[in-house]
């Protein structure tokens, strides 16, 4: 699959490192050119580096901004990732406090849905850590990916990106339980304290 990541910050290194991993093709586009190279420098696979405000590419589209850059990335690139599978990682928090954020729309797939008409958006990949991304597991047992959404040919797409990577894939349902997802995100967060603050856990079903 071909896959355009926005973004060359953790999570783009961690999407990234997965995907290319699952035998997919990356391309990365930062705010200027030369962190798209940096990061694509790093990583081995089918890599490619361009920069934002290229043309989009791709099956699956991942936003790997801020929820605060979301209106930026949409201004952009709305017409052009509608009939796109569109994956949302994002927990929307303040980004001083890192207080959670309440998103109008129910949650911030629903709101980047509302303003790409078309899209098929996808929440995913926003409970698992960046770094745990790039390992790919946490003690030795690989990550669990929630998904979300109301296209399910888009959430198959996310769920081969993600198997292929050595994922394991919880369909969440409807992009309405994006908000229960981005809670659960935010959970995962808050928790960090009590477990020595290094992010490297991961939220997991068992069964
Ligand atoms: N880090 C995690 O473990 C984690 C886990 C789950 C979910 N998330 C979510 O993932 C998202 C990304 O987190 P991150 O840790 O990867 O952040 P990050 O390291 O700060 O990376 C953010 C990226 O967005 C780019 N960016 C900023 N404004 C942009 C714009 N207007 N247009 C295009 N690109 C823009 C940045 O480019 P510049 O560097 O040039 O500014 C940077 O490459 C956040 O929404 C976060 O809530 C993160």
């Amino acid at each position: 699959m071909d896959i355009t990541i926005i973004g060359t910050g953790n999570m783009a290194r961690g999407i990234a490192a997965r995907a290319l991993a699952g035998g997919n093709t990356v391309t990365l586009l930062g705010t200027a050119a030369e962190k798209a190279e940096a990061l694509a420098a790093e990583l081995s696979g089918d890599v490619r580096a361009g920069t934002v405000g290229d043309p989009l590419q791709g099956d699956v589209v991942v936003l790997a901004v801020w929820y605060q850059a979301l209106d930026d990335v949409l201004g952009r690139y709305a017409d052009q990732l509608a009939g796109r599978t569109v994956v949302d990682i994002t927990n929307p928090v303040d980004p001083q406090t890192y207080a959670p954020l309440t998103v109008e729309a129910g949650s911030a797939a629903q709101e980047i849905a509302q303003k790409a008409p078309g899209a098929k958006v996808v929440k995913a990949f926003n409970t698992t850590f960046a770094g745990s991304l790039v390992a790919g597991e946490v003690a030795g047992q690989p990550l669990d990916v929630f998904v979300a959404g109301d296209d399910e040919d888009a959430k198959a797409q996310v769920r081969r990106l993600a198997e292929s990577a050595g994922l394991r894939v919880l369909d969440a349902g409807p992009l309405a339980h994006a908000r229960q997802l981005e809670g659960a995100g935010y959970l995962h967060m808050a928790v960090q304290p009590g477990l020595g603050g290094t992010y490297a856990s991961a939220l997991r079903v068992v069964s």
